[in-house]
């Protein structure tokens, strides 16, 4: 995703008996690649996002990380993972201090602990959305709790949205998974959620039209899981003209997520660099829209 480059003291061991078996294909192979960057970050000396749900659940995959095409690559980019992962979860920790009656959409989930991490309180309603052998995936490993759901559906497809509560403010949340929807999809969904509930948050990252070119040359990730990227966003701009009703909480770029003052002093140093470098600091941005 960047340049930025990491380096683990320790590692995580290579699969051992009986574990569960995973075989996906096309972009539901990219939320692996997820893990095993949060799990190595958790097995760190200064964890970023400390996920260790997800250190867990790689020890617990027949996927041997060490020889993955993808995971090769993700090493030396583990930290653009966590720092956006983390600055997520402070930006829904704070939307759910102000409504703590709330719907949250986490949309290509993946196998994200987030619902686990941030603990929401008994007001919310949490739904994981995902492909069908994503959500079946994520029963293998994580727990049921109340308030709790699965939905097992494309996050383009209108119909899963008629069945979840429209009666207190919702946070849309996509982390990872604008990049990999069409454009009009992306912009749909969006305007669908707008329209149908009271008040809210849009919560997103998104790779510039630069960034998404580059990716589509050199991301290793997105070329193995034969990914087809289909929407780039330059800036907040782009967002307000295409969905009426939003206005921007805030659009940073991931250098300067409060989050990446976790980094060690060398990546530090470089994404102080890369934010006053136009064409670097608008390759991620990191987006929250309220309506
Ligand atoms: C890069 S992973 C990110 C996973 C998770 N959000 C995270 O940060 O760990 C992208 C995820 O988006 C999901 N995804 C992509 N397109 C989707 C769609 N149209 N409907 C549902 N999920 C989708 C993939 O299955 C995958 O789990």
């Amino acid at each position: 995703m960047t340049s930025m480059s990491w380096k683990t003291r320790r590692s995580i061991p290579a699969p051992q008996g009986d574990r569960v078996h995973v075989e996906l294909s096309g972009p539901p192979q990219t939320m692996l690649d997820m893990v095993y960057a949060k799990a190595l970050d958790a097995d760190s000396d200064r964890p970023i996002l400390g996920d260790t749900y997800a250190k867990k659940l790689i020890s617990q995959v027949d996927y041997d990380p060490r020889t993955s095409p993808i995971t090769k690559q993700r090493r030396r980019q583990v930290s653009s993972i966590t720092v956006r992962g983390a600055q997520f979860d402070i930006w829904v920790r704070e939307f759910l201090q102000t409504h703590e009656r709330a719907v949250v959409l986490h949309l290509g989930c993946g196998l994200d602990s987030r619902v686990f991490r941030v603990d929401p309180g008994p007001g919310v309603e949490w739904f994981d959305v995902d492909f069908p052998d994503v959500i079946a995936l994520r029963e293998q490993f994580y727990p049921t709790r109340d308030r709790y759901h699965l939905v097992a559906a494309s996050v383009t497809d209108p119909a899963w949205l008629d069945d979840i509560p429209t009666d207190r403010p919702v946070l849309l949340l996509a982390e990872g998974v604008s990049m990999y929807l069409q454009e009009r999809d992306g912009v749909a969904l969006l305007r669908r959620v707008v329209e149908r509930f009271p008040a809210g948050e849009l919560q997103l990252d998104f790779w510039s039209r630069f960034g998404t070119k580059a990716m589509r040359k050199n991301n290793t990730v997105v070329r193995w899981s034969g990914s087809t990227l289909g929407w780039s966003v330059d800036g907040p701009e782009d967002i307000l003209r295409a969905v009426p009703g939003v206005r921007v909480v805030k659009a940073i770029s991931i250098f300067d997520a409060e989050t990446a003052q976790r980094l060690p002093r060398g990546l530090r140093r470089f994404t102080r660099v890369a934010s006053h470098t136009p064409v670097l600091r608008k390759l991620v941005g990191l987006h929250r829209y309220a309506f």
